[in-house]
């Protein structure tokens, strides 16, 4: 605006001095071209310094990083406890039926028992089986008299056992099938005693056993002074 009146004004003195033309003829001039834009002002005072702004969190779990990597797995863990144990199973089924049970005659059918009595005031002969001459109980007929042996007619474990009186020292051993299971021997102290030996032994069907002395065979067999040899089965096979 200032701008433009300085120009009207400049127009009107310029108006004045070409004066030519009568004061009282003198038309009025045309109104002059409006002037330039003149330039722009200077740069105003600097603003004043702005209000204080929020603090920063201190709170690090608010800066929420970017998901990382899933780690490597870690060592197997310990076994945990013991469990209640569970409900019964269901019932299996029904097994075989048995094999037959033994004949009723068991009794009669695994006997074997003998007592014999050496009947002699002669001493045996040494190292052939003592024959035991009288018989006491041999119902089955194991003990043979002739051959002086107990044949095992049942396999299982037998007890045998001998009390025999004795006039001199006397050694006695028990065979089973020539093998020596047990041996005894006993010194004469007195005129007369009683000496003893026994043995269980397991035995197949078919073997035999019997009695036999070496060089110290002073067993007699007289009245009040008895030998006697007993064998018999404890538990068949
Ligand atoms: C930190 O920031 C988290 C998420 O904004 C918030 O859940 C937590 O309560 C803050 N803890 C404290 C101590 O300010
Ligand atoms: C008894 O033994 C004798 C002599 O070894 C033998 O001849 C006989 O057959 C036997 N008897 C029995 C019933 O085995
Ligand atoms: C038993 O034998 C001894 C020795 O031979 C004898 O002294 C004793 O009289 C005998 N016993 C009997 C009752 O005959």
């Amino acid at each position: 605006m200032l701008h433009g009146t300085g120009i009207i004004l400049l127009t009107l003195l310029a108006w004045v001095d070409g004066s030519d033309i009568p004061c009282d003829t003198a038309m009025p001039g045309m109104p002059g071209i409006p002037g330039i834009h003149g330039r722009d002002g200077r740069d105003g005072q600097k603003g004043a310094k702005g209000e204080k702004g929020i603090p920063a969190s201190s709170n690090m779990s608010s800066l929420k990083g970017e998901k990382g990597f899933r780690g490597i797995e870690g060592p197997m863990g310990k076994n945990g406890p013991k469990g209640p144990p569970g409900p019964p199973g269901d019932k299996g089924e029904r097994g075989f039926p048995g094999d037959n049970g033994m004949p009723g005659n068991h009794k009669r059918q695994y006997q074997s028992a003998f007592t014999m009595a050496r009947v002699t005031g002669i001493n045996p002969t040494k190292n052939t089986p003592i024959i035991f001459n009288r018989v006491i109980t041999n119902d089955h007929q194991h003990y043979n008299v002739t051959s002086g042996t107990f044949v095992c007619h049942i396999p299982g474990l037998y007890y045998f056992v001998y009390h025999a009186s004795q006039d001199k020292n006397l050694c006695v051993s028990l065979y089973a099938d020539s093998e020596v299971k047990a041996s005894f021997c006993d010194h004469i102290s007195n005129d007369v005693q009683v000496t003893s030996g026994g043995v269980l032994v397991q035995l197949q069907k078919f073997q035999e056993v019997w009695l036999s002395a070496n060089d110290y065979n002073g067993m007699i067999g007289i009245e009040n002074n008895d030998s006697v040899f007993s064998g018999f089965l404890v538990f068949p096979d």
